[in-house]
């Protein structure tokens, strides 16, 4: 199974600023992503290759996932950029996001190509994963088989700026609804499915970029929107956005309690200990199996986020 990093908050950094790849060292996003791709100018795209290996080499990032996003398959870009990029920075690198992913054929070529760098470098094969972005209709129709297309597969993505454009989805908001009509949420099917993939095959489901950077409740919204359908993480276009989003894909201290709680009440009333029960009260509550399954969730993600508790499940007087 692949890792399941911390992922609240992804930081987009384009490659052709030093001065970001520095800045992003000292905040508190989940994980940093170098871009080469859409934030990068074409003519920039070398010169992002070289900051981004100078910056991962150099360190700094402890505690985040470090992932560079190289350029699609159907651009001339992508070998130089994974070659040079793994070549130069492969043992400080977590993950390449691939963005665009249309079939699980381009999948498998990024794995075979790092496998190959792998090898002849010297590093662990296998330990680069990859991130899949989901960003046009071939992509969101195949993302079954692009999820199972490789072992490295840790994260499938929706990119809602290049997905909107290639679906003709009026809007805009990147996000938000459709002006002037009554669509239901727009986007309810793309995430859904997308949901669905990765929990199929034990990935982590990321939301894509709010592009309003300043609206600080408009992105609360749009992630509290993925967060409640079970998205691990949403990204983080501004330094303004990291908080909203470590925020909204945190449990709430109650809920994470309780959630803590539920596991050792069920751990102790289904032993023998406990009279060997399977659905028991704790307090007014009703637990069972799919209970613990539903606290299981919640602590989880409280445990990656480094939450800690605060109650403990005390067993009942004898
Ligand atoms: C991100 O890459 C997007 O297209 O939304
Ligand atoms: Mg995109």
């Amino acid at each position: 199974m692949a890792p399941q990093r911390a992922r609240r908050s992804n930081l987009a950094v384009p490659g052709s600023s030093p001065k970001m790849l520095e800045k992003a060292k000292g905040l508190p996003a989940d994980q940093v992503f170098m871009d080469i791709e859409d934030a990068v100018a074409p003519i920039a795209k070398p010169d992002a290759r070289k900051n981004i290996v100078a910056a991962l080499n150099e360190g700094g990032y402890e505690g985040k996932t470090r992932v560079v996003r190289v350029n699609d398959w159907t651009t001339q870009w992508t070998y130089a950029d994974v070659v040079e990029v793994v070549e130069g920075a492969g043992a400080n690198l977590d993950c390449i996001m691939l963005p665009k992913v249309q079939t699980a054929d381009q999948v498998v070529a990024l794995d075979l190509l790092l496998t190959q760098i792998e090898k002849s470098n010297g590093l662990e094969v296998g330990r680069i994963g990859i991130e899949a972005q989901i960003e046009n209709a071939l992509g969101l129709i195949n993302v079954d088989a692009i999820a199972q297309a490789s072992p490295r597969v840790e994260t499938i993505i929706f990119g809602p700026a290049d997905f909107m454009a290639s679906i003709n989805m009026k809007s805009l908001v990147v996000g938000e609804q459709p002006p002037g009509y009554d669509t239901g949420d727009a986007y309810h099917y793309i995430l859904m499915r997308i949901l669905m993939a990765a929990r199929a095959y034990d990935k982590q489901a990321i939301d894509g970029p709010y592009l309003a950077i300043k609206d600080i409740e408009g992105y609360n919204r749009v992630a509290g929107r993925s967060a409640a359908l079970g998205f691990d993480g949403k990204w983080v276009l501004h330094p303004d956005q990291i908080a909203a989003a470590n925020e909204v894909f945190s449990p709430k201290q109650d809920d994470y309690d309780h959630a803590e709680l539920i596991l050792d009440a069920y751990d102790y009333y289904t032993s023998a200990e406990g009279g060997a029960k399977g659905a028991v009260m704790l307090g007014d509550e009703m637990i069972d199996e799919a209970s613990r399954k539903m606290a299981l969730v919640v602590a989880s993600k409280g445990r990656a986020a480094g939450m800690s508790r605060t109650q403990t499940f005390q067993k009942p007087e004898a």
